[in-house]
């Protein structure tokens, strides 16, 4: 089958085309035709081993993925397709089901052919949905829920979501208006229209004003995209409040020994849990109307460098797709 491959972490021309082997599935495992997959931050940062984010994540990083290499040649985690072949004890998933999901660390969408666990973050795809459509509602959105889930939104909290036009940032402030809270959005001139039309309450274009300094105050802020940090968020959190954040190494330090003379805190599930049924969850509320990705572009996969040099300008609004054509 064709897959894109790298045998080495750099930068994106490292990817490759290659005529690999098709996987074979194990009992527990379906072999899904992959239609769609996406190139989202996981895949750019295990490509580069983390190197952007410091020596100290670079070494965690290539621990998990492979010290001198990777071990896992074939990236993509989020994908749609086709079920063609079926282990057999697999009970949930049938040859013909059209399927969506997310294999994480796992990754191998960036491939003809992919296996997945049944128990894995695999589900079926939401009823009339394109496998375009399908493939980026996992990653935004899973990781979105797995923070929001922290906050206890709910009618008369308030939250503010900064980097509100990424892939997290743009399924965070669809979910937190699921969950009825009031939703402040950050974002860019550019994406203020398409923010607001998500479900935003209000949006701040952060090129005209910083939030910081405009006296308003939030139960919960959600720093969906890196770029902000709670020293600076502090004083625009009401008592008691929690800040939410999607990466980083002090992030992880202050969520675990926080301080003990302020109510305020940084709240980070470790390590973070995203699960079969959080899927399931994703495509009640893509059924339902309440939630779709946003797509910024579509590449074929052979264009994958292309694609993934533009998802590695930080400027990409909501998700980028590769399709897989299998002729
Ligand atoms: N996606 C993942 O797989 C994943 C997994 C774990 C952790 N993370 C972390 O989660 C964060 C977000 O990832 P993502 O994939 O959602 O991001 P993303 O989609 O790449 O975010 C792109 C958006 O960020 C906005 N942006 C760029 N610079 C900004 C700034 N200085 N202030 C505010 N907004 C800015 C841009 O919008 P504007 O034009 O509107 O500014 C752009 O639309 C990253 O820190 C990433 O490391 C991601």
């Amino acid at each position: 089958m064709k897959a894109v491959v790298y045998d080495n972490y750099g930068p994106p021309d490292v990817l490759r085309l290659e005529e690999v082997a098709r996987p074979v599935p194990k009992e527990d495992e379906v072999l899904v035709k992959v239609h769609a997959t996406t190139v989202n931050r996981s895949d750019v940062h295990t490509r580069e081993a983390n190197r952007s984010s410091g020596l100290a994540i670079s070494v965690l990083a290539r621990m998990v993925s492979g010290i001198r290499r990777p071990r896992q040649r074939i990236l993509g985690s989020e994908f749609a397709g086709e079920v063609v072949e079926a282990g057999a004890a697999v009970k949930e998933f049938a040859v013909g089901d059209r399927v969506f999901g997310n294999s994480s660390l796992r990754f191998g969408a960036y491939a003809e052919f992919m296996c997945v666990r049944e128990s894995a973050r695999i589900s079926l795809m939401p009823a009339g949905m394109s496998f375009e459509d399908a493939a980026p509602i996992t990653d935004g959105g899973l990781n979105a829920l797995t923070c929001l889930k922290q906050a206890d939104l709910r009618k008369g909290r308030t939250i503010l979501i900064y980097g509100a036009s990424g892939a997290i940032g743009t399924a965070a402030v669809q979910l937190a208006r699921y969950f009825d809270a009031d939703v402040t959005a950050v974002c860019g001139t550019k994406n203020l229209d398409l923010v607001k039309s998500l479900g935003a309450d209000r949006v701040i274009d952060y090129t005209q004003e910083d939030f910081t300094k405009n006296g308003q105050t939030y139960h919960v802020i959600f720093d969906a995209v890196g770029k902000h940090s709670f020293k600076r968020s502090r004083d625009s959190l009401k008592p008691g409040g929690i800040f939410l954040p999607t990466d980083g190494l002090e992030n992880l330090f202050l969520a675990l020994w926080p301080s003990r003379k302020e109510d305020k805190r940084v709240v980070f599930q470790i390590p973070p849990r995203q699960s079969k049924q959080d899927v399931i969850f994703l495509k009640e509320l893509v059924e339902a109307g309440k939630f779709r990705p946003v797509i910024d572009r579509c590449y074929p996969l052979e264009d994958v460098v292309e694609a993934t040099r533009y998802v590695e300008t930080q400027q990409k609004t909501g998700n980028v797709v590769l399709t897989v054509d299998s002729r």
